[in-house]
């Protein structure tokens, strides 16, 4: 499959038209934001990573559970096609332990282990900063219906499950993490974006160091060792 004329250049991925209108292919870069764009970087091997993780989770754990989502096939390194979806305009955002924004928000500190996961929705709108709201937020701004928004919250339920158990063998607990949805032509669900360090908190489970990006948010160095470091663990390189 080629690569037709380039669509769309977002913070981490570029997406190009194929000659079949149902099907895109994304191409994943180094390059890092945070904060809403405020802080760049680079952050070298980081596409090929997030590629090849995303990929991995959607294709070989998520899809074979029974979890829809836009995977087809991985071209190369940095190049997979996917289905093409209309994003839903969510963030949903899983927490299992507390960190981050949660830890800010509510005074308390990270690293507090939750009885049950926790979901927000955050709305996807880079100008106003990905303000949270709720589901009655959601409905009336009309960002899904509410039958969307429960297949949503379901399958993101299930992800959590699928991943939490998944990262545990590989010695990482997974403290939160950011899905995005889309709607094939037909109105399908299907779980879209990436799954990978840029969108995951991971601490090693025994010294809980943190496997994510969060070593480029707060510069706490070591970025790519870490990136390596989980695809390592994941892929056994
Ligand atoms: P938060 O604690 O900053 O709200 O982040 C929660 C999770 O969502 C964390 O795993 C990082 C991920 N995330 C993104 O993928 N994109 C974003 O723009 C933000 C703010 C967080």
């Amino acid at each position: 499959m080629e690569k037709l004329e380039q669509l769309y250049e977002g913070k981490a991925k570029k997406v190009f038209a194929t000659e079949n209108p149902e099907l895109l292919i994304v191409s994943y870069k180094d390059d890092a934001t945070a904060f809403n764009g405020l802080k760049k970087g680079t952050i070298s091997g980081k596409g090929v990573i997030n590629n090849r993780m995303s990929n991995f989770l959607m294709g070989k754990l998520l899809e074979p559970k029974g979890v829809a989502t836009h995977f087809v096939e991985e071209l190369n390194d940095r190049e997979t096609v996917v289905k093409k979806v209309q994003i839903v305009p969510l963030e949903v955002i899983i927490r299992n332990i507390s960190a981050g924004s949660f830890a800010k928000r509510y005074g308390v500190e990270e690293g507090i282990v939750f009885d049950e996961p926790t979901i927000e929705f955050s709305y996807k709108n880079d100008d106003l900063g990905d303000p949270l709201l709720n589901t009655y937020h959601a409905l009336a701004l009309k960002l899904a219906t509410k039958e969307e928004i429960e297949t949503i919250q379901t399958m993101a339920f299930q992800v959590n499950e699928a991943l939490k158990a998944y990262f545990k063998t590989l010695g990482i607990d997974l403290v939160d993490f950011k899905l995005e949805f889309g709607r094939l032509s037909d109105g399908t669900i299907v779980l879209a974006d990436e799954i990978s360090p840029d969108t995951c908190r991971l601490w090693d489970d025994k010294t809980h160091e943190k496997l994510d990006k969060d070593r480029f948010r707060r510069d706490l160095g070591g970025v790519e060792d870490a990136y390596q470091e989980v695809m390592r663990r994941l892929m056994g390189e």
